[in-house]
């Protein structure tokens, strides 16, 4: 005589709860990947097109949102030259390029990923330390081309050292900074102060 086997004790309904499981987590992965890469592709709903390094970018603090958001505002070409979408990619691009060559990672994070000795560079664009001068991309591109004798130091004492940058790879990182600054990051980096911003 052989006993009745409760449901939940059943090998075939384990089975069958396994294979529905592993079923729909993978259903649901493919639909996060896709819901990820509309987020973090350029021109998507987080990630400006590169055209945004002709705009002024400001950042607010949402009260609905309760966080600090980017704000695209007017006209405000980088180096007072407004380029089309395909030359501020390559722009932007070859700045992206410089900073893995250069391994600016070895000291700064980007997105928060990198090393800790220097500050994040996610935002650096609107850092409240570039006002002192009329043009911010010109002080950002002295900084970058001798940053020993431009150095700003955050109250670390730390100072960059410099990296042998050109002049064409320094305003190409500027853009890159730039164009970064734009990326909506639910308000990372926390307690990040922006130009225009009251202390
Ligand atoms: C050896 C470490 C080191 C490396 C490598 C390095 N930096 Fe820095 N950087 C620093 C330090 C330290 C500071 C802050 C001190 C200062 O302002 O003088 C800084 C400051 C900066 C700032 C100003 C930050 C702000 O928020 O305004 C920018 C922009 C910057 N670095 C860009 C870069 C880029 C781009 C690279 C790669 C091409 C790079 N750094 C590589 C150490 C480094």
């Amino acid at each position: 005589m052989t006993e009745q086997v409760p449901r939940w004790a059943s090998e075939t309904f384990w089975k069958k709860t396994a294979i529905w499981v592993t079923g729909g987590s993978f259903v649901l992965l493919v639909i996060l990947t896709f819901d990820s890469l509309s987020q973090i592709t350029a021109g998507g709903s987080r990630v400006q097109a590169y055209g945004v390094i002709n705009k002024d970018v400001s950042y607010r603090f949402d009260k609905a949102k309760q966080r600090y958001q980017p704000v695209i505002g007017g006209n405000a070409p980088l180096f007072g030259k407004t380029l089309s979408e395909e030359e501020a990619e390559k722009l932007v691009d070859l700045g992206k390029k410089t900073v893995q060559a250069k391994n600016c990672m070895n000291c700064h994070t980007l997105l928060g990923n990198g090393a800790y000795y220097a500050p994040d560079l996610t935002k650096a664009w609107l850092d409240q330390g570039w006002i002192a001068k009329e043009s911010r991309e010109q002080m950002m591109v002295d900084f970058l081309l001798d940053p020993e004798k431009n150095a700003r130091t955050f109250g670390s004492n730390r100072k960059m050292p410099n990296l042998d940058i050109t002049q064409p790879e320094a305003e190409a990182i500027v853009a890159f900074l730039k164009w970064m600054s734009t990326i909506d990051t639910n308000g990372f980096p926390h307690n990040f102060k922006a130009i225009g911003e009251e202390e």
